[in-house]
């Protein structure tokens, strides 16, 4: 192995050196933004767990490191998991306290075994049958979003389809009523740089000046829910959760999940959908195969998940002393787990860079975590996707990205997805009659 080492002779906590490479690591600019996985793929090989001074992370790269971490929750809590990954200024603080924003638990970042207790009673919503009664409503959804701009010959697909639907689904699956889903919309994308990303001196006071006002909004919802038993959704049916189990889900618990589940249920599907479209008119013969066969969508789904998926990283802390890839994390160590990275460890994968819809074992990537926290809404973002790719790859199979363009990512560790995707086709050639000028 051949590790350099940092000019200044840095130290890791445990007072092993830094390596160039580890100090040099910065998630939020440069290759990391660009490609994930490959700006990680020499550090795979010759330094797969690595500490990084920016961030004062553990950077864990392998695939059998990460899943080991998601499948041992008891000694890598989740605790850390929404905390802000940079410090927020005592100024964003005050703006926070004037609102009384009081992050607490939610099902995500909570340890065992009271996570899994209340897992098992938030689950009922998320179950594949009552998942499968919102198929209608979302390839309706979809398809009125495509009407507006099929005639057009051009569109972003994040701008004109993949920020909005993902964001109407979201709301009706946790029970915003109708009325108030034009103001949910517009918090959901604070959370991202707030808890992942790296906010400046103005940005924090905007970004926390929005996360009150969303924190503030959360409980009003829950509060309008609470006043009607008629409602249905994740929410409510945490509400009536509350109501037979007291002692489980306090206020503040419910008014954590409607906020984090907003940013759960949206960005990350509206990431992973335009990841895919990226990625399948990038590789033309796998879009044109599942334009002949849609049959073969849930197949190419998941290679996409693999290859460019939407959660890039997670996070764990280590409660007691432990190794990880051989290297000693000391209790209270936080790590930073790439999931971008173990999907193309090609322990697991092999020929991990080449995109490949009919890849056998895609399904086991990590992008949805593994073990008693893996992704609930999974089932959900899958079948969005789904429906995404049959209804565009239907009306809109002569589709192709725009040339030249370049993307750009929203700077942070953990949520990933383009910030436009433009694409293009001859209206003339539309091959549904009614989608034609
Ligand atoms: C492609 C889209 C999505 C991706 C990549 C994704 C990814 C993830 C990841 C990485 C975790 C954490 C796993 C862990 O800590 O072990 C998670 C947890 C979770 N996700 Fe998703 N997610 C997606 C969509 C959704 C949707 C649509 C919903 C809701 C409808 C949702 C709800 C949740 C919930 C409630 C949890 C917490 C589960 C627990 O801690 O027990 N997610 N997701």
């Amino acid at each position: 192995m051949t590790v350099d080492h940092a000019p200044e002779g840095v130290k890791s906590p445990t007072g092993c050196p830094v390596s160039g490479m580890a100090a040099g690591f910065d998630p939020f600019q440069g290759a990391y933004q660009v490609d994930p996985s490959s700006s990680l793929r020499d550090a795979r090989k010759e330094e797969p767990v690595f500490y990084s001074p920016l961030l004062d992370y553990w950077v864990v790269t392998r695939y059998e490191d990460i899943k080991q971490i998601f499948k041992t929750p008891s000694v890598f809590s989740p605790s850390i998991t929404l905390d802000q990954i940079t410090p927020i200024s005592d100024e964003a603080l005050q703006i926070l306290g004037s609102y009384q924003f009081a992050p607490g638990p939610t099902i995500v970042n909570e340890d065992e075994p009271i996570h899994t207790e209340r897992r098992r009673l938030l689950l009922q919503p998320f179950e594949a049958e009552n998942v499968a009664t919102l198929e209608p409503k979302i390839r309706e959804v979809v398809n009125t979003y495509l009407d507006r701009v099929i005639k057009d010959g051009r569109a972003d697909l994040i701008g004109d389809l993949l920020y909005e639907v993902p964001c109407i689904v979201a709301l009706i699956f946790l029970g915003v009523p109708d009325e108030d889903i034009e103001t949910c919309r517009h918090f959901g994308m604070q959370q991202t740089l707030f808890t992942w990303g790296h906010p400046t001196g103005d940005e924090q006071t905007r970004v926390a000046t929005g996360m009150g006002k969303f924190w503030e909004f959360a409980g009003g919802l829950v509060d309008k829910l609470k006043a009607d038993p008629n409602t249905k959704g994740w929410i409510p049916h945490a509400i009536e959760m509350q109501r037979q189990h007291p002692d489980l889900f306090d206020d503040n618990y419910l008014q954590n999940i409607m906020m984090s589940g907003v940013v759960a249920a949206h960005e990350t599907t509206t990431n992973a959908t335009g990841n895919a479209f990226r990625t399948l008119l990038e590789n033309r013969s796998s879009w044109e195969e599942i334009c002949a066969d849609p049959t073969l969508i849930p197949k190419a789904i998941e290679e996409c998940l693999r290859y460019s998926g939407s959660v890039v990283a997670w996070r764990r802390k280590a409660v007691v002393d432990t190794t990880v890839g051989g290297v000693d994390i000391p209790a209270g160590g936080r790590l930073l787990i790439v999931m971008a990275s173990a999907n193309r460890d090609d322990s697991m994968f092999p020929e991990p860079d080449d995109f490949d819809i009919h890849r056998g074992n895609a399904r086991r990537h990590l992008t949805f975590g593994i073990g008693s926290h893996t992704c609930l809404g999974a089932t959900l973002a899958r079948l969005e996707m789904k429906v995404f790719l049959e209804e565009v790859s239907r009306r809109l199979p002569h589709m192709s990205l725009v040339a030249g363009q370049e993307f750009s990512y929203l700077p942070n560790t953990s949520f990933r997805g383009p910030e436009h995707v433009l694409v293009e086709w001859d209206p003339q050639q539309n091959p549904v009659p009614a989608d034609r000028p």
